[in-house]
Order: C-alpha cells, then sequence, then structure tokens
C-alpha cells in the first residue's frame, strides 16, 4: 500500500494536463467517489495499527497534494484564457492615458508675461551660468556687499569670476549692453541661492525682471505699470502701497505690497493681520548702472522691478509651502487643472 501511494504521488507532481477535461478526469480518477482515495481509504481500515499512523498521514499527503496541484493547474489555465482574451477583446474600453498640465509656476510665469506684453514689453533672455560682472559689478554692487558672500552666491570652484545668478536682474545689464533705448523688457528665468530648503525658502527658484528705460520715464510711470499688474493679477479692486527700501541698482528704491486678496484687506493669518502682502522689488535705475552700460543719463531715466514667481503664485492660489512646487506629487498639481 505504502509503495502504491508514493506511485500516485509522483503522478500528481509528474501531471502535465493537455486541457480542461484532463484535469477534470484526473480529479474524479483520484479525488472521486469512486477514486482512488476512497479505495484507500477503506483499504486503510483493515490494516494492522502498527503501520497505521505511518499510512495516514501519507494517504492524506496524497490528499493534499492532489487537490493543490488541481487547484493550481486550473488557476494557470484560467488565467491564460483570461490574458489571451484581454488582447482579442476589442470591446473592452481603452485604458485612458493620464494627461498632465501644465505646473504652476509655469501658468503663472506665463500669466505675469502675458500682463506685461499688453503694456508693450518685450521678453529678454540670459544665461543661468553667469558672471560677476553682470550679476553683481553692473549693478552697483559694492565689492564688500553681503550677497556676493559665499552663503548666498553658488560660485563656479575653479573661477570665483563664474557662479550661478542669483537673480535675473543680470539680463537686464546684457539689454542695456546690446540695445539702445528705448528699453521696454521682462526677464523670466531661474535663479539659485545658496539657502537651507524650508517652506519659505529655495536653492533654485525662479524670478521676472522688468526694465524701463527712455527719455522722460518717471516713478508715476513705475507706480501705475505696478499697479496695473497687480490688478490683473490679483484682481480689479487691488491696492498696492510702495514702501522705501535698498537695492543697490536703484535709487530710490521701494519694496511694493499688494491688498491681501483672501481678506480683502481686513487681515487674515495669509497677511499676518497686515491687510498687505509684499509682492515685489522696483525702483529707478540707478545712473551708476546706466553708465556701467553705456547710456547717457542725462538724456535717459528708467524704473526696474523684480518678483519672484513662486512668491507670486503662493499668494494668488494660498500656496503655504514652498516645497510643493518642486517635488511633483500629483495631488498637489492636479489642483491647478482647472485654472488653465
Ligand atoms: N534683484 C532683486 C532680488 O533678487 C529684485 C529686484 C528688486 C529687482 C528691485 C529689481 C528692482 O529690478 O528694481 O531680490
Amino acid at each position: 500500500m505504502k509503495n502504491r501511494i508514493e506511485e500516485l504521488l509522483s503522478r500528481v507532481g509528474e501531471f502535465v494536463p493537455a486541457s480542461m477535461k484532463e484535469i477534470e478526469d484526473f480529479r474524479i480518477e483520484i479525488l472521486g467517489k469512486k477514486g482512488v482515495l476512497t479505495q484507500l481509504f477503506e483499504e486503510f481500515k483493515t490494516v494492522s495499527s502498527d503501520v497505521k499512523k505511518e499510512l495516514g498521514k501519507d494517504i492524506n499527503l496524497l490528499k493534499v497534494a492532489t487537490i493543490n496541484k488541481i487547484n493550481d493547474l486550473k488557476e494557470s489555465i484560467e488565467s491564460s484564457i483570461e490574458s489571451a482574451d484581454s488582447v482579442e477583446d476589442i470591446t473592452k474600453p481603452a485604458l485612458f492615458e493620464e494627461i498632465g498640465t501644465r505646473h504652476p509656476i509655469s501658468m503663472v510665469k506665463k500669466e505675469i508675461i502675458d500682463i506685461f506684453t499688453r503694456l508693450g514689453f518685450n521678453i529678454a533672455d540670459g544665461p543661468e551660468i553667469e558672471d560677476d560682472w553682470h550679476v553683481f559689478s553692473a549693478l552697483n554692487f559694492p565689492e564688500e556687499h553681503p550677497a556676493r558672500d559665499m552663503q548666498d552666491t553658488f560660485f563656479i570652484e575653479k573661477n570665483p569670476d563664474i557662479l550661478l545668478r542669483t537673480h535675473t536682474s543680470s539680463i537686464q545689464v546684457r539689454v542695456m549692453e546690446n540695445n539702445k533705448p528705448p528699453i521696454r523688457v521682462i526677464c523670466p528665468g531661474r535663479v539659485f541661492r545658496n539657502e537651507a530648503i524650508s517652506y519659505r525658502a529655495h536653492c533654485i527658484f525662479h524670478q521676472v525682471e522688468g526694465l524701463y528705460i527712455d527719455k522722460g520715464v518717471s516713478f508715476a510711470d513705475m507706480k501705475q505699470t505696478i499697479l496695473y499688474f497687480a490688478q490683473e493679477m490679483f484682481g480689479a479692486k487691488s491696492k498696492i502701497r510702495m514702501r522705501p527700501s535698498y537695492f543697490p541698482f536703484t535709487e530710490p528704491s521701494a519694496e511694493v505690497d499688494v491688498s491681501c486678496n483672501l481678506c480683502g484687506g481686513k487681515g487674515c493669518n495669509v497677511c499676518k493681520y497686515t491687510g498687505w502682502l509684499e509682492i515685489m522689488g522696483c525702483g529707478m535705475v540707478d545712473p551708476n548702472v546706466l553708465i556701467s552700460s553705456n547710456i547717457d543719463t542725462e538724456e535717459y531715466t528708467g524704473f526696474a522691478f523684480g518678483m519672484g514667481v513662486e512668491r507670486i503664485a503662493m499668494l494668488k492660489y494660498g500656496v503655504n509651502d514652498l516645497r510643493l512646487y518642486f517635488e511633483n506629487d500629483l495631488r498637489f498639481l492636479q489642483q491647478f487643472e482647472a485654472i488653465i
């Protein structure tokens, strides 16, 4: 009896059916009511008690092995039928490709560009890897100015004259060098600063710079241009205010605030209960900057401004963590789909 069980076990192990029917026949032969296992159990009743324990185990082993084998065979045949089906079933609905959308930073950058092109500004571009002249010296940064410090600027190790631009103001220098006034440009681009990454600072971000140089350009022109921008970007009811500030490349300089579009100026936690949100720096181009680019300061004046795209996008859409823009998390990005 032991030998028969062993033979049956190896038959089960080696069984390779050609069809579902062969599996079913095999199942009936072994597990069926009148099958081999039933016979074995019958015989088992008659064996002597000293071999009962061992034989019982063997018969059970055969039973379990057969059941498992049959189940496995059925499953693999069924799944191969299914996959054959899915190739051939042309009536099945198509799997839709998920289509991405523009990144919120690209959307806001485009909006800024659109607003200024409506006012007649052209778009100018410049290199991200710059030299000290275009980022600092031509913009009237004194030799010992802290912005040149290793802490803020990524310098190229082998040549400290070459660096990653820390602001897009470098593009205005290139534009002034290569064009004669009147000049009316905006300069969008990526900038780099050696900052620890947090919810409010990143080592890579985007700026849009503006520059307008012509005969008789005044502070009033600048104020009206920025008011137009603020109302187009944040709503027609927006107000602006200017606070005196300092930049080496403008004199006088100002920081621009827009009335908080979330609380309408009443005060909320976004505007820290002041009713105002800081959106950019600006000022009248310092004569030293014009002289560096060979522009006649007797004839021409100009204004410049610079803003962070991430900051404008944060204020416009209530984003409270700068890092979200760089993580490519679809749950964040998909919230901007409807806004295009
Ligand atoms: N370059 C400045 C910065 O990165 C921003 C800026 C301020 C640009 C005033 C300007 C300006 O053109 O007039 O912080």
